[in-house]
């Protein structure tokens, strides 16, 4: 395993559509690994996604029990939201790639969705409150979507001048105080 870059907003790789994988092989096993190290390394990292590491694919893991004793990491390949429910939440969310900033963002509170995993096989999953907020916003990932892309324009631009800006002068990030996606 190996532990990866993580990218950080505005840069244009986290705005790319990404390409589903044909199967899930031994290198797509091996990104899956190289995620799941990646985020557990990266303070309160609750899920990942490619496109955060720069690989245009469609995977991501999850892990909303991490720093717990026993782990239980979620690893999907091409996955899609067959359904989702008309009630929607609002919730606080936040995201390795836009580094200490945390916003509402109202999406469906449950849904369905298909995927591959990790031995290839075809899967299908009913989830709901955070789980269901965490799959969205990390398929969002492989749209080439951010959680600022759902806020408004004024909020998103004041959100992307301050990364910017953090780039440029700081080099030493502060521990983050919520789970980030
Ligand atoms: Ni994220």
């Amino acid at each position: 395993m190996a532990k990866l870059d993580i990218i950080t907003a505005p840069d244009p790789h986290l705005k790319v559509r990404s390409t589903p994988v044909e199967k899930v092989d031994d290198e797509v096993r091996r990104l899956m690994d190289d995620l799941l190290e990646t985020m557990y390394a990266a303070d309160n990292g609750v899920g990942l996604a490619a496109p955060q590491v720069r690989v245009p694919k469609r995977v991501l893991v999850i892990d909303l029990s991490r720093g717990e004793e026993v782990t239980d990491p979620m690893c999907m390949a091409n996955p899609e939201v067959i359904w989702s429910s008309e009630e929607v939440v609002s919730s606080e969310e936040g995201c390795l790639s836009v580094p200490e900033h945390y916003a509402e963002v109202v999406r469906p509170a449950s849904v369905r969705v298909r995927y591959l995993d990790r031995d290839n096989e075809i899967r299908e999953l009913d989830a709901e409150k955070f789980l269901a907020i965490c799959i969205q916003h990390e398929i969002d990932h492989l749209d080439g979507v951010l959680f600022i892309d759902h806020l408004t324009a004024i909020k998103r631009n004041m959100i992307l001048r301050k990364l910017s800006k953090m780039r440029k002068y700081t080099t030493v990030k502060p521990e983050a105080a919520a789970p980030v996606l």
